[in-house]
């Protein structure tokens, strides 16, 4: 496993890292607590040092499950990623979306940093974390209630305070990452990025690295599209958010698979699985750091993990590249 500086901090994280958003259950439909517990530390066995989490994750779950799995681990040797800016559990003013709990219940969501909410989600956080301070602690999306610097300031007091080492910023576009930059210094951004989701090349891509800020690459395996076990017709569980995305309609399926298909020869050659081929291939692009690689038991921690052993050449890349450019799917 290799292990990437962020930014220009002194904070190394493994370049597959845990992504716990499917381990708390919300919008997956639903969790296996124990299964999710097995995967995090099946994959610090082999080297995952990093684990990525949210408050909103099951809304609080995804957290108290990171916080079990690492308890015997000594702390240093873990990277705890979190994030705020996503309260589901407080009466506010501020636009929100409806959503349900894992339980079933309506939950009100709201995308908001003001300062004092921020300062209780970091204790909210660190109490289900069992931990005493968050490696990178990021703003979860952009909230256009709040001004940016009101945000960043908050940041700024815990990492004074030594709750928190290092600030980050999820979803944010290379201008409102200039106007963090006013107020703190923020060492990455974590955002969507997929062989079939490539937006990001276009301006956070040349932003990052003209300015050494990490990209933290979210959802590289397309929430599963991109290992290939989804065929036509493929039923997602109740709860699953994947059920109404365009990129899981049985056409789309199709192309994909057959984009994949392509991929089998080399992936046989190199004993890879294509979920291990494509993660390569992301980690092998410009400016990505990390691929944040979500999984939901210990088998698919293990193959995303040993992604580390898999290695490309540049002409490999090219040739998965040039097959790629051929894909195309359609959004609707
Ligand atoms: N900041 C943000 O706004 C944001 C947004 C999204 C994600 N993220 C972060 O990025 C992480 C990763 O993204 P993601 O979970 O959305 O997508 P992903 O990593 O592309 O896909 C994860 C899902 O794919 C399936 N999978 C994973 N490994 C597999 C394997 N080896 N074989 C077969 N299936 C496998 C599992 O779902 P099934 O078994 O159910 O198919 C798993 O939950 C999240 O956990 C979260 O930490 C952040």
């Amino acid at each position: 496993m290799k292990y990437n500086q962020i930014g220009n901090s002194d904070l190394k994280v493994s370049e597959i890292t845990f992504g716990a958003w499917a381990a708390g259950g919300w919008m997956w439909g639903g969790n296996e607590s124990k299964d999710a517990i097995e995967g995090i530390r099946a994959g610090y066995d082999l080297g995952v040092t990093s684990i990525d989490t949210a408050p909103i994750y099951g809304m609080g779950v995804s957290e108290e499950i990171v916080g079990e799995a690492i308890k015997d681990i000594p702390r240093d040797k873990v990277q705890i990623l979190t994030k705020f800016g996503m309260r589901w559990d407080a009466k506010l003013d501020t636009p929100g979306f409806r959503s349900k709990d894992n339980d079933g219940n309506d939950v009100e969501i709201h995308r908001y940093a003001g300062k004092e909410s921020i300062i209780k989600e970091c204790e909210d956080s660190l109490r289900r974390l069992k931990t005493d301070y968050i490696d990178l602690y990021q703003i979860h999306w952009p909230d256009k209630t709040t001004p940016v610097n009101e945000s960043m300031e908050a940041v700024a007091k815990l990492i004074e305070q030594g709750k928190v080492r290092y600030a980050g910023v999820c979803n944010y576009s290379a201008e409102l990452m200039k106007e963090a930059e006013q107020t703190l210094g923020i060492v990455s951004n974590q955002v969507p990025y997929s062989m079939v989701k490539r937006g990001i090349e276009e301006d956070v891509v040349p932003y990052c690295i003209e300015n050494n800020k990490s990209i933290l690459a979210y959802s590289p395996l397309e929430r599963g599209l991109l290992t290939g076990k989804m065929k036509p017709g493929h039923r997602f569980s109740a709860g699953d958010h994947r059920k109404s995305i365009y990129f899981y309609n049985d056409e789309n399926l199709k192309r994909t698979g057959a984009f994949l298909d392509k991929l089998r020869p080399m992936a046989k050659e190199k004993r890879a699985t294509l979920a291990q081929l494509v993660l390569r291939w992301t980690l092998e692009q410009p400016g990505i750091t990390i691929a944040l690689v979500g999984a939901r038991n210990a088998a698919q921690a293990t193959q995303n993990a040993k992604t580390g052993d898999i290695s490309l050449i540049t002409d490999e890349v090219a040739f998965i590249t040039q097959e790629l450019d051929k894909l195309k799917l359609v959004k609707e």
